[in-house]
């Protein structure tokens, strides 16, 4: 089995994580080191990664959610997605604009199109986008954890707006899932569940 197909294979969604192990913190930069390498919308990079490893607010989101991994997680990151990603079009093209690789011309016009299809599809589209961009960076950051030895758990049990609170959030920031990440507690891992054959979820040139 190759290293890629062994990582996806072993991914598991912990069900519990050993008490009391510390993430250095040089772990989960290199884990971001490879995270924003995740493709994005028009290379808006929507996706935010607030990483919580403080005992005392780890504990204020255990009570805001009752579930127990969060209590033994090495730490809790919530993945937060930037509705307004699209705003910073002209901060991510300068540097190729001024590396002579973007003209101006070119820069200008991919402003206009980010910002008008944005602001033409609206409200429901940038929170769609953020979602859908947040998510797919998401699974990166689960495979590259993996890849460096730590388990996670993707979850959406809990409330958005006590997490939004705790951690003081900003309104722009749709949360779009937490993940808690440590060692996992293999005694606690549940059977792999049932996976659908290829045939039932894909299906080639029409439904
Ligand atoms: C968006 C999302 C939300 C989830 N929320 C939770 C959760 O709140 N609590 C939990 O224990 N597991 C949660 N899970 C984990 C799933 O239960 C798990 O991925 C699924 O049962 C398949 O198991 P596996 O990941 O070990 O293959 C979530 C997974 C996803 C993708």
């Amino acid at each position: 089995m190759n290293d890629f197909t062994n990582i996806v294979k072993s991914r598991r969604s912990a069900n519990n994580f050993i008490e009391g192990v510390e993430i250095p913190q040089s772990d989960l930069e290199e884990i971001f080191g490879l995270v924003k390498y995740s493709p994005s919308a028009f290379n808006l990079q929507h996706t935010h990664y607030l990483v919580v490893t403080d005992p005392i607010l780890k504990e204020k989101i255990y009570e805001s959610c009752k579930q127990y991994k969060v209590h033994t997680s090495s730490a809790v990151i919530l993945v937060l997605g930037n509705r307004n990603a699209y705003q910073g079009v002209a901060k991510i093209n300068e540097g190729m604009h001024n590396l002579g690789i973007l003209s101006k011309q070119e820069l200008d016009r991919t402003i206009e199109i980010v910002t008008g299809m944005y602001e033409g599809r609206g409200e429901t589209f940038m929170k769609e986008d953020a979602i859908r961009n947040a998510s797919l960076s998401a699974m990166l950051f689960i495979l590259s954890a993996k890849e460096k030895g730590w388990d996670t758990c993707p979850m959406i049990g809990f409330d958005p707006s006590a997490i939004k609170e705790i951690l003081q959030i900003p309104d722009e920031y749709e949360t779009v899932m937490m993940i808690t990440m440590g060692k996992e507690k293999i005694s606690s891992q549940r059977p792999r569940g049932y996976r659908k054959p290829n045939g039932e979820f894909v299906s080639y040139n029409g439904m």
